[in-house]
């Protein structure tokens, strides 16, 4: 069996690439400081997948720490790197922090691969971010879209981190590196047992509607009417976490069997949803009462933007298909477990 490690492996996506993968037959190794994730998390894993993963509690940015990974599991010939900070607002604040977290974690990944691992395949963990605003005649976003410049240290660490491996790949011929850039990761695991753990006042829209609709929260903002979309909110593209987690399975395949050296992939379904007709399809699905209103714009946010995901469909052999109202009642599911 071919053992791939996880950076941030108990964290939202990691977690379900954890049991996705286990349940492709591959051999895990999980990393976690658990600076945004609990230690409970793997007896969620556990549960489902029958088994405890290997794991260990390390924060990738200490070399030395990091490096006792691949002394004690020198069989790693794929990662699959998600550690990382990943809230905006945070990252204008906290810049330095975003910096060193999300780089030094990369850097250090890709020494200790190069020079230690069995292979050194990575995964990045990366994100629709990283295209900013397109223009509106560039809807949907391929690969090809020209990135503009990022709207946040969080977003340029995902850029800087896309040109370091490229540097790196150049530069070791033992390295491939794929970007994955996620639209709008939601919704758990059909068991409930694993799922999105918000710290404190959630900033992402489904977190958000959950708790509100759990009765945590009072109710849920619209950020902004008043966009330039059919009902005047914003649009996204959200994709099914299991869904997701498929992907990174069918990336490490790919790349094992065939060795580029440097590739990417949008991972989306291509379709758009505005942030009201999430909300409505969340009623529908669930049956559940939600307070909301209209508030004013939140700054920072892009009017609209949806995947071009023809790319990894055709290459990966893999699509986004599951629907909403079957995605919306997995997270209602997973806030109801958390009671
Ligand atoms: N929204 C609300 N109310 C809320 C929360 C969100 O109306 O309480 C709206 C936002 O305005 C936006 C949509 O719901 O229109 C989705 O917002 P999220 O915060 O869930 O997601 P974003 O698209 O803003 O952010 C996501 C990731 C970021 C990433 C960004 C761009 O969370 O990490 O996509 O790729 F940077």
């Amino acid at each position: 069996m071919k053992r791939v490690l996880l950076t941030g492996a108990t964290g939202y996506i990691g977690s379900h690439v954890a049991v996705e993968l286990t349940m492709a037959g591959y051999d895990v190794i999980g990393v976690d400081n658990f600076s945004n994730s609990t230690p409970k998390v793997l007896g969620g894993i556990e549960k489902i997948i029958g088994k405890r993963i290997d794991f260990m509690e390390v924060d990738c940015t200490d070399y030395a720490a990091f490096e006792k990974v691949f002394e004690k599991y020198p069989d790693i010939e794929a990662a699959i790197h998600f550690a990382a900070y990943k809230a905006v607002g945070e990252s204008v604040a906290k810049p330095v922090m975003y910096y060193r977290n999300n780089l030094d974690s990369l850097v250090n990944l890709i020494e200790l691969m190069t020079l230690k691992g069995k292979g050194a395949n990575i995964v990045f963990s990366s994100s629709a971010t990283v295209y900013g605003q397109p223009a509106d005649d560039e809807l949907p976003i391929r690969e090809s879209t020209p990135l503009q410049p990022a709207t946040s240290p969080y977003g340029r660490t995902k850029q800087i981190a896309e040109e370091i491996l490229q540097d790196c790949v150049k530069a070791y011929p033992n390295l491939n590196a794929t970007a994955l850039r996620y639209f709008n990761p939601i919704g758990a695991h059909p068991t409930a047992h694993i799922g999105e753990l918000p710290n404190g006042v959630p900033n992402n829209l489904v977190p958000f509607i959950t708790q509100t609709a759990a009765g945590i929260r009072e109710c849920l903002s619209v950020f902004g009417n008043d966009y330039n979309t059919p009902d005047g909110s914003c649009i996204r593209d959200y994709i099914y976490v299991v869904d997701l987690a498929k992907a990174h399975v069918k990336a490490v395949e790919k790349m094992l069997r065939e060795g580029i050296r440097w590739n990417v992939f949008n991972l989306g379904t291509g379709k758009g949803l505005s942030v009201l007709e999430l909300v409505n399809a969340f009623i529908k699905a669930t049956g559940v009462q939600l307070n909301y209103k209209i508030a004013g714009r939140r700054q920072g946010d892009v009017e609209q933007c949806w995947a071009d995901p023809a790319k990894a469909n055709r290459e990966l052999g893999w699509s986004a298909d599951t629907p909403i109202e079957e995605v919306l009642l997995s997270a209602w599911r997973w806030q109801e477990s958390l009671k």
